[in-house]
């Protein structure tokens, strides 16, 4: 069994003097952050100190989506060089392995670590990091700045439990997606979106059993950008809509192949290959367009105004060793 979080240690400095923020060890890897930046240090394979830089805001918004996300489906690339690998009960952390260019050149480090370990670290140096009034999950216009020295903390921001359905949501005795009511203004970007609920005919008896409610009302008060809710589970089929404005903060290398339906507005996509960056597609969906992106490859998403994406995952715990022995394609069809 992993420890406990609370029992984790996590390695880190009294706060800095003049910023006022803590450093950070884990494994070989050494963090700090300043007014702008957040400094990622480690010594390359073979030996040479080396360090990378990211700025604040793009490292927080990641940092908050790997935690919230327990490091996700295979591989979160923070950037072209830093990120995480998730095995699902240990998690690789590495700079430079998922970059040919610096993989080629031995510069690159990969360590792996218990996930209750990462998971203890990556979540103190997020609360450590994030300022009052920065919202890692919200788009760049509807949040405060991440720059600047330390300054209080945004606990509220960065502690968002998801809301927990026990059977469909809407029905009695479950979560009231009758929106009003839960609090959750409409967006500005989603003002014509109508917010009228289905009509619902049960047969007398059933009416605590049926139910329906309207997917894009609900869309369209989310507060967040870029987090997937698991909406309907169907054994190991998940559909995770969300709502997407700005830029995926992570460059995704999933472990299976994943599908995407572009609910209204548009996406732009970059797709490289999964190990060394290097690009593959252009994939620019619209409102009603379909796509899948095959298991070999890592995929940004650019949502140029507010819009509705479907992701749909295959939530299999076996279908990653499936695809590794051969079993199961890396690619959703063949023709
Ligand atoms: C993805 O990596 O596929 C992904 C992640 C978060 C989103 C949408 C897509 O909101
Ligand atoms: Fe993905």
């Amino acid at each position: 069994m992993n420890a406990p979080a609370d029992l984790v240690k996590v390695v880190s400095t009294a706060p800095d003097e003049v910023m006022g923020y803590r450093a950070y060890t884990l494994g070989s890897f050494s963090f700090r952050r300043d007014e702008y930046f957040a400094h990622i240090s480690w010594n390359t394979r073979d030996g040479r100190p080396l360090s990378h830089t990211m700025d604040i805001g793009n490292f927080l918004r990641a940092l908050m989506r790997d935690c919230a996300w327990g490091f996700f489906y295979g591989g979160v690339n923070f950037d072209a060089v830093f990120g995480t690998f998730n095995h699902y009960k240990s998690v690789d952390m590495y700079a430079g392995s998922y970059n040919g260019t610096m993989k080629a050149a031995g510069v690159d480090l990969l360590e792996n670590f218990p996930t209750e370990q990462i998971k203890a670290t990556f979540e103190a140096m997020l609360d450590d990091w994030t300022n009052a009034g920065f919202d890692p999950f919200a788009a760049p216009q509807e949040t405060g700045t991440p720059y600047g020295r330390k300054n209080g903390n945004s606990h509220a921001a960065i502690t968002r439990a998801r809301e927990l359905a026990t059977r469909c949501v809407g029905l009695k005795g479950d979560l009231n997606l009758r929106t009003d009511e839960r609090g959750a203004p409409v967006n500005r970007a989603f003002a014509d979106v109508p917010q009228d609920h289905p009509e619902l005919y049960p047969e007398p008896g059933f009416e605590n059993e049926v139910h329906a409610f309207n997917l894009f009302a609900f869309l369209s008060r989310s507060q967040v950008t870029w987090n997937p809710s698991f909406t309907s589970v169907v054994k190991y089929s998940y559909m995770c809509p969300t709502t997407e404005e700005h830029i995926l903060p992570i460059l995704h290398a999933n472990d299976r192949v994943e599908w995407f339906f572009q609910m209204c507005d548009e996406i732009h996509w970059d797709c490289a290959d999964k190990n060394t960056g290097k690009p593959l597609a252009r994939v620019i969906m619209k409102a009603g367009d379909m796509a899948a992106m095959p298991a070999y490859c890592r995929h940004q998403g650019y949502s140029p105004k507010r819009s509705m994406l479907l992701v749909w995952e295959n939530g299999s715990p076996n279908l990653v060793y499936e695809i590794q022995k051969g079993e199961s394609p890396e690619v959703p069809v063949q023709f």
